[in-house]
C-alpha cells in the first residue's frame, strides 16, 4: 500500500480525496489544509486525519499530494522531495522560474517521482486521438471560462492557458522560435483575456486565446495537418477527424471531391472518445510510475517546458501593456 497524503483540500483537492478513495493499492494517511473550515468539512465527510504540521504528515507517508494554491507549490514540493516522497503537484508547477529549475534539480538528485497535474492530457477528447498520428502545421485553441475568482493569484496564462501550452508541446516536436502576444487585466491585475501566437522551428503556428472573463464556456483545440483536420472539444468530450483518405473506420462518413489534381475522398470520423476519469485516471498512471519504475507521464521537466512558454508570453504582454506593465 502506498500512504497519500492531501496538502490543500479546497475545490479541486475535494476530487483528488474522491479520486484516490477508488484507486487501488492506495490509502489516504490524512491530510493538511491550514484552513479551519475546510479542514471540518473535510473529517467530517472523509474520517480523515488533520494534520496541522507539515513535517508530521511527511513522515507518515509516501507520496505528497499538494492541491494547494500556486503560490505554495514550491515550498510544500521542496519540502517533501527533501524527505524522499513521491510528489504530485497540481499545475503549474510553481510561481516562477527559479522555482521551476530548483524543483527540477531537487528531482534529478532525489530517487523520486514527480508529476506535474496537466489533466487535459488525460482528457477522453485528447485521449481519443491516440490512433491519430499528429503533425500538425497549423494550431487554433479557444479556452474560455467565466469569472471565478478561484485561480486568479495568477494570470489568465498560468491558470487556463498553460493546459494547452502542455498539450501542444506535447504535440508538437520542436522548438519554440518565437512568441507574441497581447493581453489585458479587466477584472484582476493579471491578463484576464489574452491572444498568443507562437512559431516552431519546424513551421507549426499554434494561436491561442484564452479568457477567464466570458460569457460562455468553451475549451476547443483544431489541428490542421498535411493529410488531416482534428477538431478536440475538451468541454463536450467530442473528437473528429477529416482527413483525404480511404474510410478505414466503420464510424466514417466519406464523400468524393474533384480537385485540380483528380477526384479525392473526404473522409470524416468520430473516433470512440474513452470513458475515463481523467483525474482518476492521471493519478493511476502516477501511481504506475511509482510501481514500475517508469517516467511520470507529465514530467517535472514537461512542467517547466509549459510554464517557461507561460512567462515568456507574460513578458511579451508585459512589454506591449500600457496599462499592466
Ligand atoms: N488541473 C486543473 O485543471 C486545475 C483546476 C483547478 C485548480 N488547479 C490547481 O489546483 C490548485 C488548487 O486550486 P483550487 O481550485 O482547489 O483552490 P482552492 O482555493 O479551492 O483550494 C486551495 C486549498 O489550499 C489550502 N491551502 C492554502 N495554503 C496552503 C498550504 N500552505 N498548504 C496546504 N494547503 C493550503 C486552502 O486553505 C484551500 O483549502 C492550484 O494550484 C490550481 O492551479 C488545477
Amino acid at each position: 500500500m502506498l500512504k497519500v497524503g492531501v496538502f490543500g483540500t479546497g475545490h479541486l483537492g475535494k476530487f483528488h480525496l474522491n479520486n484516490w478513495k477508488e484507486i487501488g493499492g492506495i490509502e489516504l494517511a490524512g491530510f493538511y489544509d491550514p484552513d479551519d473550515n475546510t479542514a471540518k468539512e473535510v473529517i467530517e465527510k472523509y474520517q480523515l486525519p488533520r494534520f496541522t504540521d507539515i513535517d508530521a504528515l511527511l513522515d507518515v507517508i509516501d507520496i505528497a499530494d499538494i492541491v494547494a494554491p500556486t503560490n505554495h507549490h514550491f515550498s510544500l514540493c521542496e519540502q517533501a522531495i527533501k524527505k524522499g516522497k513521491h510528489v504530485f503537484v497540481e499545475k503549474p508547477l510553481a510561481n516562477t522560474m527559479t522555482e521551476a529549475h530548483d524543483l527540477v534539480k531537487l528531482v534529478k538528485e532525489s530517487n523520486v517521482k514527480l508529476q506535474v497535474g496537466h489533466v487535459e492530457r488525460f482528457n477522453p477528447a485528447f485521449l481519443a486521438t491516440k490512433n491519430v498520428s499528429l503533425n500538425p502545421m497549423f494550431i487554433e485553441v479557444h479556452r474560455l471560462a467565466q469569472f471565478n475568482p478561484r485561480g486568479t493569484e495568477v494570470s489568465v496564462i498560468l491558470d487556463l492557458m498553460i493546459h494547452d501550452i502542455d498539450i501542444i508541446l506535447s504535440v508538437v516536436k520542436s522548438d519554440v522560435k518565437s512568441i507574441s502576444a497581447s493581453g489585458v487585466g479587466v477584472m484582476t491585475e493579471t491578463p484576464d483575456i489574452a491572444n498568443v501566437r507562437i512559431e516552431f522551428n519546424n513551421g507549426c503556428v499554434a494561436n491561442l486565446t484564452s479568457s477567464r472573463i466570458s460569457m460562455k464556456k468553451m475549451r476547443k483545440m483544431r489541428l490542421f495537418q498535411k493529410d488531416a483536420y482534428i477538431g478536440i472539444d475538451f468541454l463536450n468530450k467530442k473528437t473528429e477527424v477529416i482527413k483525404l483518405k480511404e474510410p478505414q473506420d466503420s464510424n466514417v462518413f466519406a464523400f468524393d471531391i474533384e480537385t485540380p489534381t483528380g477526384k479525392k475522398t473526404i473522409a470524416m470520423a468520430n473516433p470512440v472518445v474513452p470513458e475515463v476519469n481523467a483525474i482518476k485516471q492521471e493519478l493511476e498512471e502516477f501511481r504506475n510510475a511509482i510501481l514500475n519504475n517508469t517516467k511520470t507521464p507529465v514530467s517535472e521537466i514537461d512542467g517547466m517546458m509549459a510554464m517557461d512558454v507561460a512567462h515568456q508570453i507574460l513578458k511579451k504582454i508585459g512589454n506591449n501593456s500600457l496599462v499592466h506593465g
